[in-house]
């Protein structure tokens, strides 16, 4: 029987387990998963989502209290515009937490941060840039590009002493996708190190519309590595989306795919961010408890469970502490939202507002419970103890599952004692 760990995913001079944690912001893939990914022999992901707010919790920053402070004076305006993000500030959270995670990683893995192009923080090319580069002067071993085309990104790290030495990815959801950014990147005469081909059953924002259920990640998968065969380019492609069993990841392996990544088996893991009841409500979440709707005012779909406290939530927007998705006009989808639900009730006390959802707030607070569409199968993964809930499992157990498993079997773990 063939295993996951008949395979090696090679990334330059690297030789890996090939399993990758993705991603999850905020801080669901925390330093502690990433760590284990790492230590493991595979990769894994932390996330430079919201990372005033991460630094804050896990360091003990204030960075939040000072841009909440400097702008207060805005809290009642809706014209967002001039709240700003202090570039140096971000520069010195991401190092922070790339530093403090770094310096604690052991074994033959690497670890690599998430950096999403949609979160747009009122200047979107300045702050992506910082963001870019303080990861990569703190020394984190790879970027993995996300939530959106990223055409100029690599032109924004060219001039970083690690540009060429960093392992630097990009998540795609389509072969045209991967067409645009190797075009849009030919001059700088580098290329991608490795394409995460994510699929339609993924967890967090989704790269296709509401249509998503029309398309199998198999598919996507085939035509990149055709695509990259017929160019003869040879970029290390991940298949990404759905995953769930050790025997789905040989299926891709066997198709040519150099690794896979995954994260709904790991939301339920001790190392994962979420709290534990919020764990909990992923563990016995049913098919019919997930959801991929359009409130995220970023634009693209997302899959989250229905019963997420956050959805319908008209909390006042917060730009002023946060503002991560305030677009180059300082705009955001849920802030026209909310005041439109402001205006429409004017000395109500608490609005409810169903179209959008004030992600910073929501996420920062895990209320938003953003999950893969495989969700459902988690209750399988684990045992129930004695009062209904589900024990939790370690991200070692997972990762192992994922790298030892054979013949669609999922192990479960050693009861609690
Ligand atoms: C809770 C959760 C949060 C996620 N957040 C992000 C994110 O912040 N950025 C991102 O690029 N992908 C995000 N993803 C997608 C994962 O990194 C990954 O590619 C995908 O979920 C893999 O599919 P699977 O969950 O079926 O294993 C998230 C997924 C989950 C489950």
């Amino acid at each position: 029987m063939v295993c996951v760990n008949d395979f090696r995913m090679r990334l330059g001079q690297h030789e890996l387990v090939p399993i990758v944690i993705g991603g999850m912001g905020v801080d669901i893939s925390t330093a502690d998963l990433a760590l284990e990914a790492a230590r493991l022999g595979g990769v894994g992901h932390i996330s430079d989502a919201m990372i005033k707010t991460v630094t804050d919790r896990r360091y003990q920053t204030k960075f939040v209290k000072a841009k909440q402070a400097l702008y207060k004076h805005n809290m009642d305006s809706m014209d967002k515009s001039s709240v700003k993000f202090s570039l140096e500030d971000l520069a010195e959270a991401t190092r922070l937490h790339v530093r403090h995670t770094m310096e604690r990683k052991q074994g033959s893995g690497m670890i690599f941060i998430n950096c999403m192009e949609k979160l747009t923080m009122n200047g979107p090319k300045d702050t992506l840039a910082v963001r870019l580069n303080a990861a990569l002067d703190a020394g984190i071993d790879g970027i993995t590009l996300a939530a959106g085309l990223h055409l100029g990104s690599f032109a924004l790290m060219e001039a970083n002493p690690r540009f060429r030495q960093a392992k630097l990815g990009i998540i795609v959801s389509s072969v045209r996708a991967l067409q645009l950014f190797l075009k849009k990147n030919s001059r700088l005469n580098r290329l991608p190190d490795y394409v995460v081909v994510e699929g339609p059953l993924a967890g967090g924002h989704l790269g296709f519309g509401m249509d998503w259920a029309n398309y199998s990640l198999q598919t996507i998968v085939q035509e990149v590595l055709d695509y990259l065969r017929q160019e003869q380019l040879e970029i290390p492609v991940i298949a990404a989306g759905g995953v769930f069993t050790g025997s789905d990841a040989v299926r891709y392996l066997q198709m040519g795919a150099a690794g896979v990544q995954v994260a709904t088996r790991f939301t339920v893991t001790r190392e994962c961010g979420l709290p534990d009841d919020v764990k909990q409500e992923y563990f016995k979440a049913s098919e019919d408890d997930i959801e991929v709707n359009e409130i995220s005012p970023t634009g693209y779909p997302m899959r989250m469970i229905k019963a997420s406290p956050g959805i319908g939530d008209g909390i006042r927007p917060n730009c002023e502490a946060y503002g991560y998705l305030l677009d180059a006009n300082g705009r955001c989808a849920y802030v026209d939202s909310y005041n439109r639900e402001a205006q429409a009730h004017p000395g109500e006390r608490r609005l409810s507002v169903y179209d959008k959802t004030c992600l910073c707030t929501h996420m920062r607070n895990f209320a938003i419970w953003t999950c893969g569409q495989l969700t459902w199968r988690l209750k399988d993964t684990s045992l129930r103890l004695p009062d209904g809930s589900y024990q939790l499992l370690t991200a070692e157990h997972v990762f192992k599952d994922y790298q030892f498993s054979e013949n669609e079997q999922i192990r479960l773990p050693d009861p609690a004692v």
